[in-house]
């Protein structure tokens, strides 16, 4: 059982968005269309046990550091950390009992505005310091946003992000008809394992080039071995922009996800892993028919670079925002 798990809603006049203190999940957004409905945009179960039970971390709140960390691993200021390993021999999306899975309490509630707080102790699945982290969603007419707030007593590794899976068709077509622009010239190469090995692969002439608007599932067609590896795009990209970075677009019923954040970049993931499950209003959807835009700094990066925005340093803030806008267009 999941004790003092509670769901909050949060609305404004284009938007309507539920919201659990357990893993700090994003529960299910629905956009007002232009014809007066309502329709979903993320999947999502329909008990808070299905959360506990299913892998794939939809609508997650990841920490303290998303992705994928080789063997687990890194060094900070000469000395060694072993993280909680839960990927084979890696630590992904924060290890064994990741922010996924914590309660988080609910500090400030209003019809327009959550504030979820936890507080992640020295050692908490490997990672150093005591980091206390504030999570708020606002929404405001067609807008969600998230802001990560977060302070620790030591150095440690903090890259926080949401793993809601997007979907504006609400049927489990592999997001045939979606397309998809993101401001990025390259990509995070990865490995076998993949994990990213700090070689960036421009897009030009690939099908992770995504700079103009394109179809998805047309994309996913083509041939890549980066692909390959992956089953899909899995991948990080380095955004060009400062703004509106990524937009994921449904034409047939002329729905629009414009992303933008102050984080570097995101992992682009075309639920390449999901698994046929029953979602909410009984739905099914499996591989390939969603898509999560996580922001992020660039996973494993304290491994092959100075991980320099991944360390958040002793007693200085950690502040990143990700605004989804839900757009319902002529
Ligand atoms: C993504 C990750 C995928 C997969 C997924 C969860 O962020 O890049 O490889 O692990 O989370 O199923």
């Amino acid at each position: 059982m999941i004790n003092n798990a509670q769901v909050f809603v949060l609305e404004s006049k284009k938007l309507r968005v539920s919201i659990t203190n357990y893993g700090a999940h994003i529960l299910r957004v629905e956009m007002l269309n232009r014809n007066g409905k309502w329709s979903d945009c993320v999947l999502g179960y329909e008990t808070l046990e299905d959360y506990k039970k299913y892998d794939g971390y939809v609508g997650a709140t990841i920490g303290r550091a998303c992705n994928r960390i080789k063997d687990g691993r890194f060094t900070l200021h000469g000395k060694n950390y072993q993280l909680g390993l839960n990927d084979g021999d890696k630590s992904l999306h924060g290890g064994i009992h990741g922010f996924d899975k914590r309660m988080f309490v609910a500090s400030i509630y209003d019809e327009g505005m959550l504030q979820l707080q936890y507080r992640s102790v020295d050692g908490e699945e490997g990672y150093p310091g005591t980091v206390d982290v504030i999570i708020t969603y606002r929404t405001f007419d067609d807008t969600l946003s998230v802001t990560y707030d977060a302070v620790s007593n030591k150095d440690t590794l903090v890259n926080l992000t949401n793993h809601s899976y997007f979907n504006l068709s609400d049927t489990s077509n592999q997001l045939k008809n979606h397309t998809l622009q993101i401001q990025a010239h390259e990509f995070a190469e990865i490995d076998e394992n993949l994990i990213t090995t700090g070689n960036f692969i421009p897009v030009a002439d690939t099908l992770f080039d995504f700079r103009k608007p394109q179809e998805i599932y047309q994309q996913l067609q083509k041939n890549h071995p980066q692909k390959e590896r992956a089953k899909g795009i899995d991948h990080h990209y380095n955004f060009s922009t400062s703004t509106n970075q990524v937009v994921l677009d449904y034409p047939p019923l002329k729905r629009r996800l414009i992303v933008s954040t102050s984080m570097p970049g995101a992992q682009i993931y075309t639920a390449n892993f999901l698994d046929k499950r029953w979602f909410r209003n009984n739905k099914e959807f499996g591989f390939r028919d969603a898509i999560c835009i996580e922001t992020q700094a660039i996973s494993n990066s304290i491994n092959f670079s100075e991980g320099l925005e991944v360390i958040l340093r002793a007693f200085e803030p950690y502040h990143e925002w990700t605004n989804y806008r839900f757009e319902s267009y002529e």
